[in-house]
């Protein structure tokens, strides 16, 4: 397995005593907190968004979208910002909030100051702890000047009233104090530092994954209380709502090593022809960042591959080339069940997995990272909800197979995949078990191909 490279520049830890510090201002914090003590701010009346420039509330539109706000804080079906939609975390059921400027259940009251120290330290305008399912961990990196803009941006929207629903969170994470005590040990609300010995456009980058983009809240693994692993954990990848969000360091699995060129052509246009199609939690995620302009995604795709170990461009495409050659050799070994099942549900359009544009973008399913993950998961999940929302139009549209093929035929098609696609990959081990538990988890998050289509 390739590794990442030894000078990668991984963000900066909290320091020792720096964390000290911090732990102390926790348990102080915590004191006061459970002596009912709660640093409310202010409320204001009139929000004023008049007080913005045209410009600015612009820029915030933008920057809301590289930061998912309006993904998580739309429920199903509901209007967007409303909050309601529910989150699952190890430790419960908790709920996006209202972020429309209304002025009872939103954040009309809100000063600029009370939203800077929600994104920054994750503490609401009355005072009470937020949980970090909202990302403040990562949205603490903001700079002043776009948290500004996107106060401007939010109070500029319709207000709606929409009443949030309680959380429902098991003892003793149901007791918000707390997060004064888990702020300390693993939150640094400082904003970004630029790295000196880097270009502007790593930094820019750096600013945007590890800040509004939260690219680590899905893609680097937690520890035991929830927190993002540092060091060579960061971005390492990590299982979210049922679906892999793959490392994307070095310790990809992608049988062609990422290249800044082919990240860049991932996230701007939702797929790549070396890799293939985002699809699940990444399709919004892609979609969102539509909004921003070619140099940020060059950035990012810039930052991304400091720890990565691309090939050189033509070295790439020979990469690929190959990698499909030995998929189309593996097959005429493979006539069974599993072929059978893939040539009726699945050749019209994949053909026989490398297949004409007939309809989509069709990259080979062998470059595809969901055949070569030590996980089956996200291959299973494409079968059973298919790609009902893509990212961008280009991608095309794939039917759900959840109500036309059982368990055991989706663990039979898989198993053939596996052996076909990835050939020199181990086989997947209990996969009908695999699939019933995915096709449980599934259900509860068809509201965001919902929420997506209806946008
Ligand atoms: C991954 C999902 C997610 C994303 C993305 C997200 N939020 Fe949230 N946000 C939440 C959750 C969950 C809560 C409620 C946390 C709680 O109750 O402790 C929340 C709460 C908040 C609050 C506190 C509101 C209050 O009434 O206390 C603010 C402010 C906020 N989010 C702003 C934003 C902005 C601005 C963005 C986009 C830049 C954003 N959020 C993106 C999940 C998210
Ligand atoms: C809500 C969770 C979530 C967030 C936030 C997220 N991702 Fe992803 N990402 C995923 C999932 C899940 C996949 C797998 C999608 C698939 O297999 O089609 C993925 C796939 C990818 C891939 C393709 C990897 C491969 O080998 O196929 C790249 C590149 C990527 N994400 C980059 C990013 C970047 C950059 C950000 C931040 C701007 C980001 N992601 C934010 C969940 C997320
Ligand atoms: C009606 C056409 C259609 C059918 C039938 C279909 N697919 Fe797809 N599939 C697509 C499109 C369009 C995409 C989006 C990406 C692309 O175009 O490569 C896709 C993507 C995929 C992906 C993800 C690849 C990536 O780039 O992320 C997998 C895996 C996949 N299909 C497997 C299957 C399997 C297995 C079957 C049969 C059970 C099947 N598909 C049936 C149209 C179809």
């Amino acid at each position: 397995l390739a590794r990442p490279p030894g000078n990668a520049p991984w963000p900066q830890g909290l320091g020792r005593w720096s964390r000290a510090g911090a732990m102390l201002a926790g348990v102080f914090g915590l004191a006061a907190a459970l002596l009912g003590w709660r640093p409310a701010i202010a409320p204001v009346v009139s929000g004023g968004s008049s007080i913005y420039t045209a410009a600015t509330i612009e820029r915030g539109r933008q920057l809301a979208a590289a930061g998912d706000c309006v993904v998580c804080h739309t429920a199903p079906g509901g209007s967007p910002n409303t909050g309601g939609r529910a989150m699952d975390t190890p430790f419960g059921k908790i709920f996006t909030t209202n972020l429309t400027p209304d002025a009872q259940t939103g954040i009309g009251l809100w000063s600029f100051s009370a939203f800077q120290r929600a994104m920054r330290e994750g503490i609401s305008r009355d005072g009470h702890h937020l949980y970090p399912a909202f990302p403040y961990t990562a949205f603490a990196k903001t700079s002043d000047e776009d948290l500004t803009a996107l106060y401007a941006y939010l109070m500029a929207q319709p207000a709606v009233r929409s009443e949030t629903p309680a959380t429902q969170l098991a003892f003793p994470f149901n007791v918000r104090p707390l997060m004064a005590v888990w702020n300390a040990m693993f939150h640094d609300p400082s904003p970004y530092q630029a790295n000196p010995a880097q270009t502007a456009e790593w930094n820019r980058g750096a600013y945007l994954i590890n800040g509004l983009g939260h690219c680590g809240a899905c893609h680097t693994p937690r520890n035991a209380l929830g927190a993002e692993r540092g060091g060579p954990a960061f971005l390492s990848g990590a299982v979210v709502d049922g679906w892999e969000a793959p490392a994307l360091t070095a310790l990809s699995r992608a049988p062609v090593p990422w290249t800044s060129g082919e990240l860049y052509r991932y996230l701007r246009q939702g797929y790549s022809l070396q890799h293939g199609a985002a699809a699940g939690p990444m399709g919004p995620v892609v979609k969102e960042l539509g909004a921003l302009p070619d140099d940020d995604i060059r950035a990012m795709a810039s930052y991304l591959t400091s720890f990565n170990q691309p090939l050189a461009e033509p070295a790439s495409a020979e990469r690929a080339g190959q990698v499909v050659l030995a998929a189309q050799q593996s097959g005429a070994a493979l006539p069974g069940p599993g072929q059978r099942l893939f040539n009726g549900a699945c050749a019209s359009c994949h053909h026989d997995g490398d297949g004409p544009k007939l309809l989509g973008v069709n990259t080979p399913l062998a470059l595809n990272s969901k055949l070569h993950s030590e996980r089956p998961d996200n291959l299973v999940r494409v079968i059973l909800d298919g790609i009902r929302a893509p990212a961008t139009a280009a991608i095309g549209f794939m039917p759900a197979f959840r109500h036309s093929l059982d368990d055991d035929q989706i663990a039979t098609l898989a198993s053939y995949m596996r052996s076909r696609y990835a050939p020199d990959q181990p086989a997947w081990q209990d996969l009908p078990a695999a699939v019933s538990r995915l096709r449980a988890t599934a259900e509860s998050h068809e509201g965001t191909a919902e929420l997506l289509s209806n946008k």
